[in-house]
C-alpha cells in the first residue's frame, strides 16, 4: 500500500468559497474524503494544507522521506518559490505538481512554475479531478527513490 500525501498551499483552504467560477464550488475536505474512499484499497492518503511557505517546506522535508509520493498544489507559490523547488529536489519521494485550473490558459504570470522542473510531472486544468489523476500517476509509476536529482537527469 503506497503512502501518498496531498499538500495544498495558500488560499486552497478556501476551495468552495474562493472564486467558484475558477476553482469550483466544492470544499477540498469533502472531495478528499471521497478520494480517500475511492483509493482505499491501493493507497493510504493523507492531507495537509498551509498558507505559509515555511510550513509547506517543513512538511515537504518531513513527508519527502516518509511517503511514497506527494501531490503538491502550491497555489501562487508555484510561480514565486525557489525555496519550495529546492525542498522538492532535497527529498527522495516523487512530487507531482497539480493545479485545479489550466494555468496556461490564464494570466501570463501563472505560466511559469519554479516547481515543474523539480517535479516528477505536472497535471493542470482538470478541476479537483487533477488530484485524483496525480494520485493515479503516482500509483502507476514504479519510481525508485534516488538521490536528489539536478532536475535535468531522467527519472526512472
Ligand atoms: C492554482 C493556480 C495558481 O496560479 C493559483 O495561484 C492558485 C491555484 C490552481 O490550482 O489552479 O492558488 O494552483
Amino acid at each position: 500500500m503506497k503512502k501518498i500525501l496531498i499538500i495544498n498551499g495558500p488560499n486552497l483552504n478556501l476551495l468552495g468559497k474562493r472564486e467558484p467560477s475558477v476553482y469550483g464550488g466544492r470544499s477540498f475536505e469533502d472531495y478528499f474524503r471521497e478520494l480517500q474512499e475511492a483509493c482505499r484499497d491501493r493507497a493510504e492518503l493523507a492531507y495537509f494544507q498551509s498558507n505559509s511557505e515555511g510550513a509547506l517546506i517543513d512538511k515537504l522535508q518531513e513527508a519527502g522521506f516518509a511517503c511514497d509520493g506527494i501531490v503538491l498544489n502550491a497555489g501562487a507559490y508555484t510561480h514565486t518559490s525557489i525555496a519550495l523547488a529546492d525542498a522538492i529536489r532535497a527529498v527522495p519521494a516523487p512530487v507531482v505538481e497539480v493545479h485545479i485550473s489550466n494555468v496556461y490558459a490564464r494570466e501570463e504570470y501563472r505560466h511559469h512554475s519554479f516547481l515543474s522542473p523539480a517535479c516528477r510531472g505536472c497535471i493542470a486544468g482538470f478541476g479537483l479531478d487533477s488530484y485524483r489523476l496525480a494520485v493515479e500517476a503516482l500509483l502507476a509509476t514504479s519510481y525508485k527513490p534516488q538521490a536528489a536529482s539536478s532536475g535535468e537527469s531522467a527519472h526512472s
